[in-house]
């Protein structure tokens, strides 16, 4: 095995048990599903570093504040440097965990090329029926309701109705879910986003059908 192979799949056995504790939509299959995408973006861009890619994949969601008290950042560098991971590809990592996430990243500064293939990846694991699947089972988690006709959604989906008060499942499609098409960095992330997108347009639509009949 080569230097690069041994410290993946170490890092690989690091996420696995630290991501036991989140929901089945934040556990290793999203880490899969991220890696997989990212790797093929990157492939299709021809830009990044496929080395920064996966750890930044792998590495994304370590301190989630949602399901973790700990300093995602300190983490990745004790586990990276543990590992003998140049400084460099370290501090790269570490602000893709830093950035990436929709509420965190920071919208006007600039993003590696790393970075915009891992945020897409992870972008594109929020939409569609995959994006769907996370979105309640994530609602079910926190607690939260399926739907609350109160907050009248328009029909079709009309993003200005967005209620920042709601809580919601369906109320989490128009704060998020449906803006992320519009948010991709990369033409091969924005391709693979539309295809979701009309998908989560269509659920919604067919889900109001449903519930008004
Ligand atoms: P980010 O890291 O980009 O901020 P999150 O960790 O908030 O993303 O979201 C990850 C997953 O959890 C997504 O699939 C998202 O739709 C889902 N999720 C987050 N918040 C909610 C919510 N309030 N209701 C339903 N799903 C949610
Ligand atoms: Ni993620």
């Amino acid at each position: 095995m080569t230097d690069k192979t041994q410290i993946l799949k170490f890092v690989e056995d690091f996420v696995r048990e630290a991501v036991q504790k989140h929901d089945s939509g934040h556990g290793w299959s999203h880490i899969e599903r991220v890696v997989r995408l990212a790797l093929h973006i990157h492939e299709c861009e021809g830009k990044g570093d496929s080395y920064i890619i996966e750890l930044g994949a792998l590495l994304h969601d370590i301190g989630d504040s949602k399901f973790a008290s700990h300093d995602g950042p300190a983490e990745i560098r004790r586990i990276l440097s543990s590992q003998g991971v140049d400084p460099g590809i370290i501090d790269e990592v570490v602000s893709i965990n830093e950035s990436i996430s929709f509420s965190k990243g920071k919208h006007d500064a600039p993003k590696s090329d790393e970075l915009q293939i891992v945020q897409d990846a992870d972008r594109l694991d929020a939409m569609g029926a995959i994006g769907i699947a996370r979105a309640f089972n994530y609602g079910g988690f926190a607690g939260n309701e399926i739907y609350d006709p109160r907050e009248g959604y328009a029909n079709p989906p009309n993003l200005a109705a967005a209620r920042s008060h709601a809580s919601s499942t369906v109320n989490h499609f128009y704060e998020k879910l449906l803006h992320l098409k519009d948010l991709m960095n990369t033409d091969t992330g924005r391709k693979l986003a539309g295809e979701r997108h009309d998908f989560m347009v269509k659920y919604l639509e067919q889900f109001y059908r449903e519930w008004n009949s």
